[in-house]
């Protein structure tokens, strides 16, 4: 039995640990369960979930780059109704919490997928206002102040759960946006979502991505996530979920030195099945070794 004591609170919701999945690299977490026990993740976080079913966008939506990669998924899901009726009864099966990332190409689609999950039995939502792979919502909304507060604002009036809001790293001043997710009324905030990015195919002379451009994510990014982070945790007084390259233990104790109360894992998944359960081991290996008893002793201590 170990004497470090890892829980962590968001928004009122106790996690047993600081980690979670980043929205959309762990599906609803069935794909994972035959590596991970889902019993030991603070929480999963799964892909973004609309009123309706979304297609996605055309192929190919995935690239590899130096680093990291490059999606352009666009929020390929079933719906709300078949997550209401399938993902959940899956997922509560474990002990760990359920954070359900929700999308939607206007505010009145946001409002809806929240009003539909507000009577699931659920414990977090995240609003994804920072997807770059939409035409319509995502990251539109995540990179202007007043159309952030706006949609967090309305959204609130049908959410049950408390609202995490995702925010893009696509702007000039994260802590503008931040802050008016938090007047909106956010009761957390996640970050950071990818960075928008490019490859192209010089022998066929057209880009990697049918949609030309992607989100990028990976180790790569780690530095700006840190940063951004880091400022965001000296401009707002919510809880922050900081993710952006994570891949071990160490990774995410830098996040939450910079200010971050939980961390998500994300495109670690993919090349690495087991790499949540190696996250909390690491973070717990890193706090005997410095003999730390809670892990909000370390969170912020980066002056
Ligand atoms: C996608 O489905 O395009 C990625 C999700 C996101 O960036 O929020």
């Amino acid at each position: 039995m170990s004497n470090q004591n890892m829980t962590v609170t968001i928004a009122g919701v106790e996690m047993k640990n600081p980690v979670t999945t980043a929205s959309g690299t762990f599906g609803s977490g069935r794909e994972f369960g035959e590596f991970v026990d889902l019993n030991k993740l603070g929480a999963v976080t799964v892909k973004g979930v609309a009123s309706v079913p979304w297609k996605g966008n055309d192929a190919p939506r995935i690239a590899e780059t130096y680093g990291g990669m490059l999606n352009s998924v666009g929020l390929q899901n079933p719906g709300a109704d078949y997550f209401i009726e399938n993902d959940i009864p899956f997922l509560r099966q474990y002990d760990t919490k359920i954070i359900v990332n929700i999308c939607g190409h206007t505010i009145e689609e946001y409002c809806q997928v929240a009003e539909k999950l507000s009577d699931a039995d659920i414990d977090l939502l995240e609003l994804n206002i920072s997807c770059p792979n939409v035409t319509a919502g995502g990251i539109t909304f995540g990179t202007e102040p007043k159309m952030a507060e706006k949609v967090v604002s309305e959204v609130k009036k049908y959410a049950k759960q408390p609202l995490i809001v995702k925010l893009t790293p696509n702007v000039t001043d994260i802590t503008e946006i931040a802050n008016a997710a938090v007047c909106g009324g956010a009761d957390a905030l996640s970050l950071i979502n990818t960075l928008q990015g490019m490859r192209i195919d010089i022998h066929g002379k057209k880009p990697v991505l049918a949609n030309k451009i992607g989100g990028f994510s990976g180790p790569a990014i780690k530095p700006v996530a840190l940063r951004m982070v880091y400022q965001t945790a000296k401009a707002v007084d919510v809880p922050i979920i900081g993710m952006g390259g994570i891949s071990n233990g160490e990774d995410a104790i830098e996040f939450i030195m910079a200010g971050a109360t939980a961390v998500a894992v994300g495109t670690a998944n993919f090349s690495n099945p087991m790499v949540t359960i190696e996250t909390i081991e690491g973070i717990e290996k890193y706090m005997e070794q410095y003999h730390i008893s809670h892990i909000s002793d370390i969170r912020g201590i980066i002056e």
